[in-house]
């Protein structure tokens, strides 16, 4: 049986291609999987692209998904810590540049994303809408300082994700919103600052991925609005 589609925004990416590749295997639901670059064939998977700075894009891209099944799961795997910019040691590194980078990928990229994708969220059924945050977002838990752009792009992310749910309520009562941290993880995404993490703590995107559509299966319509690590440990805000 089908329980609707699942969207994965990201597929090019470490997270976003195994989360795709697990959920193309189960094959309950037609799984779109996007990204802005093209990539090798997931099966059980149809594959379209998506820059999350074309809007346009975005919005022909949502259009296309809607004459199918509605959607159960929408997941953003995007995001970006490096890519040109070290991420900060101290305050004295801040630019506006790496500040605006950071935010525009982070946090208005899946804002956008949801603008376009939650129309096609079904009102009468349980969906989530999730977005990988991560862990160093969490304003009280932040010990070490550095990183600004992306602490910040990431603590922004969880706000707009925190609002979407208030107002999601309100239309999709079995609706779930969530930011996601899926453990540190071996991809690109963190290939730079992987020496130090003990061999038990980096994941293999697979693990994450398993680990992640469990704490999905998990969530509520109480737990909407919060982030949640991949061992379904709530992160405080
Ligand atoms: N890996 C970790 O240890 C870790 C820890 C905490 C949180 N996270 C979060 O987990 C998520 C997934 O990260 P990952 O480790 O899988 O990283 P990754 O392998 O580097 O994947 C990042 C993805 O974001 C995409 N992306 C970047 N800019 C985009 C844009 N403008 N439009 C569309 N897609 C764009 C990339 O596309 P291209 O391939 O086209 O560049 C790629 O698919 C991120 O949000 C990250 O912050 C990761």
């Amino acid at each position: 049986m089908t329980q609707g589609s699942a969207i994965i925004i990201g597929v090019s990416g470490g997270v976003g291609r195994a989360l795709a590749q697990q959920l193309g295997q189960a094959g309950d639901r037609v799984v779109h999987g996007l990204s802005r670059t093209p990539v090798a064939p997931i099966d059980g998977v149809t594959h379209g692209l998506l820059d999350l700075e074309d809007e346009a894009g975005m919005a022909a891209a949502a259009a296309r998904i809607a004459e199918g099944p509605a959607p159960s799961l929408i997941v953003t795997a995007t995001g970006v810590l490096h890519s040109g910019q070290t991420p900060e040691r101290s305050w004295r590194e801040l630019t506006a540049e790496h500040l605006m980078r950071d935010y525009r990928i982070n946090a208005v990229g899946p804002a956008l994303a949801a603008r376009h994708f939650l129309p096609l969220l079904p009102r009468d059924q349980r969906a989530v809408f999730a977005a990988l945050s991560a862990r160093v977002g969490s304003i009280s838990d932040n010990r070490l300082g550095g990183w600004h752009s992306y602490r910040a792009s990431k603590a922004a992310l969880n706000m707009i994700l925190k609002t979407l749910s208030v107002e999601l309520a309100r239309t999709h009562p079995q609706a779930v919103v969530a930011g996601l941290h899926p453990g540190t993880v071996d991809t690109a995404l963190s290939a730079p600052f992987q020496r130090g993490v003990k061999p038990e703590k980096l994941f293999s995107p697979a693990f994450s991925a398993a680990s992640l559509l469990t704490v999905i299966e998990g969530l509520t319509p109480a737990d909407s609005g919060g982030v949640f690590a991949w061992d379904g440990a709530r992160i405080p805000a």
